[in-house]
């Protein structure tokens, strides 16, 4: 039965647990990590099924009644090997992890199903998330699939593209003058006025984690169970670059891996707070602005985890500007076809530069994280790319621009 472990004064404790900190230590829920009884496992009882979606792990999800599970095929993205971008590059076996796939076109769907469910069977509701646009949109369709109400507080600053998926599901958006910060603040205070339950500071967070630690599980079964040398994740309050550790860590205490892969962690070169930490540096930029919006996080809560986490794994992280993003996304789409949206694309970014730089090996296998859909942002995707004319119905006007 999975259970509930303080990664600060190891208490224990049993699910069904809805407080909001250790009760022994009085540590924010940060520390809760949820854990399966140890023991080795084969490699061919990983997947408890053949579920198209994160489901096909379903006793190392820390649900206990499908009748809860909130579904819309989530996960179960595909690894797509990289060929042209690999030769591009001068690399030999590069794969992306493309979670634009998911039923809202963000990774983000992993963690809010899994807690989406959670808050079902608990009776943790109506739920309120402060979102950049990708956990929202998510938060907003698992809600209207289960039956359950929700509220997202989103900066000004969030494309519309995320606004409207945010509303069109049917919760209550509200755009807020300010920062993530600023969003994050009113859904605590508003939790307490309004009697919410706040994704990131409640125990769903920990069941969050538990959503998006099955990128790990699947890239496993993907590469035929072999681990890779590096996987490149976007960053921005770090708790997806955690939550994947913490799959490759467990299929390690599985004994079905020896290794856990090198974590690189991407941050916009305009905030960068967790880059500043793992790399030994202080002082971050503040109240930053970057086309990469879902990573502009600027006091993560889980900072201390995330650092330990990469450099666990005699990983690094690594900042990229606007430039390089928007040449990372035309990049991806034009080599590989994968549209992705600036956050995303910044995994990529990270790519080039380690690879000019001369840090990455040849033959080094890696996995690129790319988190989310480039519709998610297609005013960004607009200053990298032409403008399509619009010409006279003639072949004549057709001919100068097919080199005629
Ligand atoms: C597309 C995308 N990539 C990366 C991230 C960063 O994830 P995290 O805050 O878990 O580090 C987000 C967060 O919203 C996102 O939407
Ligand atoms: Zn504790």
């Amino acid at each position: 039965m999975p259970f509930l472990k303080c990664n600060n004064c190891q208490a224990e404790f049993s699910i069904p647990y809805t407080s909001d900190s250790c009760s022994k230590c009085g540590k924010p829920v940060y520390w809760l990590h949820v854990r399966y009884e140890a023991g080795k496992i084969e490699a061919s009882r990983l997947p408890d099924s053949n579920a198209r979606s994160l489901w096909r792990y379903a006793s190392r999800l820390p649900l206990s009644k499908e009748e809860n599970v909130v579904s819309l095929g989530e996960g179960w993205t595909p690894l797509i090997k990289c060929r042209g971008l690999a030769s591009t590059l001068g690399l030999n076996d590069l794969y992306v992890k493309n979670e634009g796939v998911n039923p809202t076109f963000s990774f983000k769907d992993r963690e809010v199903s899994v807690s989406i469910s959670m808050a079902k069977e608990l009776g943790l509701v109506p739920v309120a998330m402060a979102s950049s646009g990708n956990a929202g949109s998510a938060l907003s369709a698992y809600s209207a699939r289960g039956g359950v109400k929700s509220v997202i507080l989103t900066p000004e600053y969030t494309p519309d593209e995320k606004t409207v998926q945010m509303t069109i599901y049917g919760s209550t958006v509200l755009k807020i003058k300010g920062t993530i910060e600023h969003c994050r603040r009113l859904v605590g205070e508003g939790s307490r006025r309004f009697h919410w339950t706040p994704f990131n500071t409640s125990i769903l967070r920990s069941f969050a984690i538990e959503g998006t630690k099955t990128i790990a599980f699947e890239i496993f079964e993907q590469l035929d169970q072999i681990v890779p040398d590096t996987i490149v994740v976007p960053t921005g309050s770090g708790r997806g670059c955690m939550s994947i550790w913490k799959g490759f860590a467990e299929l390690q205490a599985f004994g079905l891996i020896s290794r856990v892969p090198k974590f690189v962690s991407v941050q916009p070169s305009s905030l960068h707070p967790i880059a500043d930490a793992i790399n030994g540096k202080v002082g971050a930029a503040t109240g930053a602005r970057s086309i990469a919006t879902a990573l502009l996080v600027q006091n993560p809560p889980d900072l201390d985890l995330v650092v330990n986490a990469v450099k666990s794994t005699g990983g690094h992280a690594l900042t990229v500007s606007d430039n390089e993003i928007l040449g990372a996304e035309m990049l991806l789409a034009q080599e590989e076809g994968i549209f992705a949206e600036p956050s995303a694309a910044s995994s990529i970014a990270a790519l080039v530069k380690l690879k000019e730089s001369g840090e990455l090996r040849q033959d080094e296998r890696i996995v690129c994280v790319v988190t989310g859909c480039g519709l998610k942002d297609t005013a960004s995707a607009r200053k990298a790319t032409k403008q399509a004319p619009v010409l006279e119905p003639n072949l004549d006007s057709i001919a100068p621009y097919i080199g005629h």
